[in-house]
């Protein structure tokens, strides 16, 4: 059992989120991925998942968490027991589609049977908060469970 963080980019600001969280959570067993490394049925309800993800376009998946979520929506495996937390990023000058990627994930892995726990995290790339500052807040206020133990 370990705590699994996987991010998916478009310029490179998930991934520096992902690894002050992994490092915010060292005193446990925890994994980074880039989802375009990580194959969704390698995804196991046993481990607690943080997905941290950007948005682009026009509120979608940046294009390094498209190939993980196409795959997820064409083999649909049952993700029932699985818990994520979500680390959004987005710009609040876009308006209505601030931080869809992040609402996107979670639906996804939700209509699965997966459970979103914590604070669904929405950095705002218009305030003066830097993104890794957030993240490691935020991670002390994750709800992991007692079966994962410390490293
Ligand atoms: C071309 C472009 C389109 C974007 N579209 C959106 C958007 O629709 N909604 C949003 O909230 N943020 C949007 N953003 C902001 C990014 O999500 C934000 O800068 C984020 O921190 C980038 O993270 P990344 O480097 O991991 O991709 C956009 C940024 C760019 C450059």
């Amino acid at each position: 059992m370990r705590i699994v963080i996987l991010f998916g980019s478009e310029m490179g600001t998930s991934e520096t989120v992902a690894e002050s969280l992994a490092d915010e959570l060292s005193a446990h067993d925890v994994s980074v991925y880039d989802m375009l490394d990580f194959d969704p049925g390698d995804l196991d309800p046993a481990d607690f998942h943080i997905i941290v993800v950007s948005t682009y376009g026009d509120g979608d998946l940046p294009t390094g968490a498209e190939p993980f979520f196409d795959l997820l929506d064409a083999t649909t495996p049952d993700l029932t027991g699985l818990r994520f937390a979500i680390f959004g990023l987005g710009d609040s000058v876009y308006g209505d589609s601030f931080n869809h990627g992040g609402d996107i994930a979670a639906e996804k892995l939700t209509a699965l049977g997966a459970t979103q726990v914590g604070d669904h995290a929405r950095h705002d790339a218009s305030t003066p908060i830097r993104p890794k500052d957030m993240a490691r807040d935020w991670a002390t206020t994750l709800p992991i469970p007692n079966s994962i133990q410390p490293a």
